[in-house]
């Protein structure tokens, strides 16, 4: 049995170009692979979906795929978030489950860990699905909050190779119509919610608040370069989401004295109604925290979702374990935890 590994070049768009289908297969085989550890496609994404991230001139973007007989059976990511200045690369390494403990997802790690080295990345992270329960040894988060089963095969996989937990983060799942009613914004505050692209007088605040996205959130020992945005990055992040098929919905919260936008949330819904919304970013910056302002930001959001997007079955949402505030928020509008994501790292 010989393992063939290739790096698939970006297409320009989903074209049926050969760079496109191989893309498109690629994706399909993500799709596999990741519905059979959830145990459905509800997290499933659409070719020119992951080409909209792929194309982030922001990060690096890098897929492989390894071949058995001509069929693609996995495939591998090297993302660096920030490009040149980063330490630390991620990657990702999925096998189709008819053909792991043979050797491909080895020697898929052996090939982009070659290139973190080449680059001089001083960290390696990865991160893994995993389903609740189980019973055996589980291995607790540095944070002290969410565990994951010792012998689950990625953590297997990733220990053996040095890798360490940085973090846990929740999955969880709130099933549509939300029904929450549109809400009132406390006195020295008003909400503000638009589709698609930032109007053009918010650039500026959004471009802040992206920034704050990159470092506010907590991270436990994950490695996450702080990111720098300016008003053309907030213009090219809403033109490539423009060219996703998505509608984003985005609610922002204005800080009346000031004028300024203090916080957002955004939404991002697929065209096909019987597939789930997913729940992006979230972020109050710190000065205006304590006023219930995250709580305001996600009715707002649920409520525009449910008068100008109706239909989808549910929203899917992740956040640290230990991050109790926004959790709480979550589960007050009636979000339950379907799973876990783990992140690893080895400083190398
Ligand atoms: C984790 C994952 C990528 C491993 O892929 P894989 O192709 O099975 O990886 P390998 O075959 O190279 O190694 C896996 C195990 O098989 C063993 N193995 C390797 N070659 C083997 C062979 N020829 N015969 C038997 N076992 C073999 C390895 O020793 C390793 O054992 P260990 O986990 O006990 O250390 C795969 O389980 C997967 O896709 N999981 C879901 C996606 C995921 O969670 N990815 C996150 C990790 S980045």
């Amino acid at each position: 049995m010989s393992i063939e590994i290739t790096e698939l070049r970006l297409p320009d768009a989903i074209d049926g170009s050969p760079d496109a289908d191989a893309f498109s297969e690629m994706v399909r085989v993500r799709n596999e692979i990741e519905a059979a550890i959830i145990g459905n496609y509800d997290l499933g994404v659409e070719p020119a979906e992951l080409l909209a991230i792929a194309k982030n001139p922001y990060d690096i973007w890098r897929c492989f795929v390894a071949r058995i007989d001509g069929r693609v059976v996995a495939r591998g990511l090297y993302e660096v978030q920030g490009r040149d200045d980063a330490d630390s690369a991620w990657f990702q390494i999925e096998v189709l489950p008819a053909f792991r403990r043979r050797g491909v997802g080895g020697a898929l790690y052996e090939r982009l860990s070659a290139i973190a080295h080449d680059e001089g990345r001083s960290i390696l992270q990865s991160s893994a699905y995993h389903l609740p329960g189980g019973e055996g040894e589980h291995i607790t988060s540095p944070t002290g909050f969410g565990s994951v089963l010792a012998d689950d095969e990625p953590v297997r996989f990733l220990t053996s190779r040095g890798f360490r937990l940085a973090q846990v983060e929740r999955m969880s799942r709130l099933p549509l119509p939300s029904g929450v009613g549109e809400p009132v914004a406390p006195e020295g505050y008003e909400v503000l919610t638009w589709e698609g692209a930032t109007p053009e007088e918010h650039l500026a605040d959004m471009a802040v608040l992206h920034a704050r996205m990159s470092t506010d959130p907590p991270l436990g020992e994950v490695d996450w370069t702080p990111e720098v945005w300016d008003e053309e990055r907030v213009r090219d992040n809403d033109a490539r989401r423009g060219e996703d098929g998505r509608l984003w919905l985005t609610a922002v919260v204005r800080h009346g004295a000031s004028g300024r936008l203090v916080g957002f949330t955004d939404l991002s819904v697929p065209p096909e109604q019987d597939r789930p919304v997913f729940q992006m970013d979230t972020v109050v910056i710190a000065e205006h925290r304590g006023h219930r302002l995250g709580m305001l930001l996600k009715r707002a959001n649920l409520h525009a979702l449910d008068t100008r997007a109706p239909g989808h079955p549910a929203i899917y949402t992740w956040n640290a374990e230990e991050n109790r505030h926004m959790l709480g928020v979550n589960e007050a509008v009636g979000f339950v935890a379907f799973g876990y994501e783990s992140s690893w790292r080895r400083d190398v």
